[in-house]
């Protein structure tokens, strides 16, 4: 029988993936805790929960008890004019999770829908109230996604050059980790005073696809006052910071503001199937209330509120509450301090920084550049799987999000690669 990575080669095009040049992929055939399980017989440690999904470790088995009794029960049905029970429980659960202001749920696919229905939401709610605002305000630096919609939002001259031209108009206000907070207000006060933006979307306290840089919960809450002060809409992207990565359940719990629009992803299903969800406010749902049909959310797609997705979530949420997995959080924010202490002192580091389960540094090397596209980050993934771990820089950003359920040892052994990659870099 031909190998996976043969049959791959022949006939599958991978996401962010240079054919030309990189190797070919890694076949994985089974995945367990933080483990996946290579077809060579080898395995690494998931480091990054396979792009920042995974929470409670590969093939968990109380969320695969929960799917086996769902399968059994309903696979998929239509979400115009139906519902089930999996959706309800989770929109309930959900909305007694999120910030008290939040009062309905729209399921879709994954982050970038979540972000595409957040927009649509906000510019149709103006609409609706007949305020012609269609323009967003978005940080420089950001991302949201790969949809044109969620481009338009993300940072401009990086991934998406090539579709430049065919985005939406986004006012963008500086990178949060660079500004102040009086620059960011000015910024903002200025991008809002002809009376046209429907919104202001954020990835709260970190930018991550720009780089897992951090900012304060204090210069956000400025910003939101702001926005409250010229009825626009905000609009947090906790799609990266939900579920536990940030130490709190929501990033938005550090916040004393409260975002009108929430969206929701990849940690939802606890990294089992896609599921994408976008909250809101009594008051947005209101705007779409009306006699005339044409005044509803016009979203939907096919696997809307899948069944299984839904109860893959609510299985996880159950993991997620387990003082076990509390307690997990806690410790590994505590080891991701210590490596953070540890190379603050390192001279080939800088900028060593931990929120909650999430810690980056950067990698200096002289005459390498610092871009997604330099030869540091490929020399770096390498040498991380030589070394029985899976960590995929951004640029010469190295970062660790591991998945809860990550032991000690294993979480030491990341630590361990990292601490040895400015070294590794300087033999290669
Ligand atoms: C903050 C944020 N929003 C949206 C997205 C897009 O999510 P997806 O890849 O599921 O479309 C991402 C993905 O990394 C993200 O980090």
């Amino acid at each position: 029988m031909p190998k996976i990575s043969q049959l791959d080669q022949q006939y599958v095009w991978h996401p962010y993936t240079q054919h030309a040049l990189e190797q070919e992929p890694l076949a994985v055939v089974r995945g367990e805790g933080s483990k996946i399980y290579l077809e060579d017989g080898s395995s690494l440690i998931d480091g990054i929960s396979s792009w920042w999904v995974n929470l409670h470790g590969h093939a968990h088995p109380h969320i695969t008890a929960r799917l086996n009794q769902q399968l059994l029960e309903l696979h998929h049905v239509i979400f115009a004019g139906f519902t089930h029970r999996p959706a309800v429980e989770l929109a309930e659960k959900l909305l007694h999770r999120l910030p008290g202001n939040q009062a309905k749920i729209f399921f879709s696919d994954n982050g970038s829908t979540a972000v595409e229905v957040a927009v649509k939401m906000a510019v149709q709610a103006c609409l609706n109230r007949g305020r012609a605002a269609r323009k967003v305000v978005a940080f420089s630096n950001s991302y949201h996604g790969d949809t044109f919609g969620a481009m338009s939002l993300s940072a401009r001259g990086g991934f998406f050059r090539p579709y430049e031209e065919m985005l939406l108009e986004t006012r963008f206000l500086p990178a949060p980790s660079n500004s102040s907070g009086e620059e960011s207000a000015e910024a903002l006060e200025e991008a809002l005073c002809q009376g046209d933006v429907a919104a202001f979307i954020f990835e709260p306290l970190v930018q991550g696809a720009g780089g897992m840089k951090f900012y304060s919960a204090d210069l956000l809450n400025t910003l939101l006052s702001i926005c409250r002060k010229h009825a626009v809409f905000t609009i947090a992207d906790e799609v990266f910071t939900g579920f536990g990565r940030t130490g709190k359940l929501f990033a938005c719990e550090y916040l004393k503001e409260s975002p009108d629009i929430i969206t929701l992803s990849k940690g939802i299903s606890g990294g089992t199937l896609p599921l994408g969800a976008t909250s809101c406010t009594e008051e947005i749902f209101g705007c779409f209330l009306s006699d005339e049909r044409a005044r509803m959310l016009v979203h939907g797609h096919s696997y809307t509120a899948n069944p299984l997705a839904c109860a893959a979530a609510l299985a996880s949420l159950e993991l997620l509450e387990l003082e076990e997995t509390k307690k997990s959080i806690v410790r590994i924010a505590e080891t991701q301090n210590r490596l953070r202490d540890e190379l603050a002192e390192a001279p080939d580091f800088t900028d060593a920084r931990v929120l909650g389960t999430i810690f980056a540094c950067e990698l200096l090397q002289k005459g390498e550049s610092g871009s997604y596209y330099s030869s540091l980050r490929d020399k770096l993934y390498r040498f991380f799987l030589s070394r029985g771990v899976l960590l995929r820089p951004l640029g010469n950003t190295v970062y660790c999000v591991p998945p809860y359920c990550t032991t000690e040892e294993e979480l030491l052994q990341i630590h361990s690669a990292i601490r040895d990659a400015a070294q590794a870099l300087k033999e290669l």
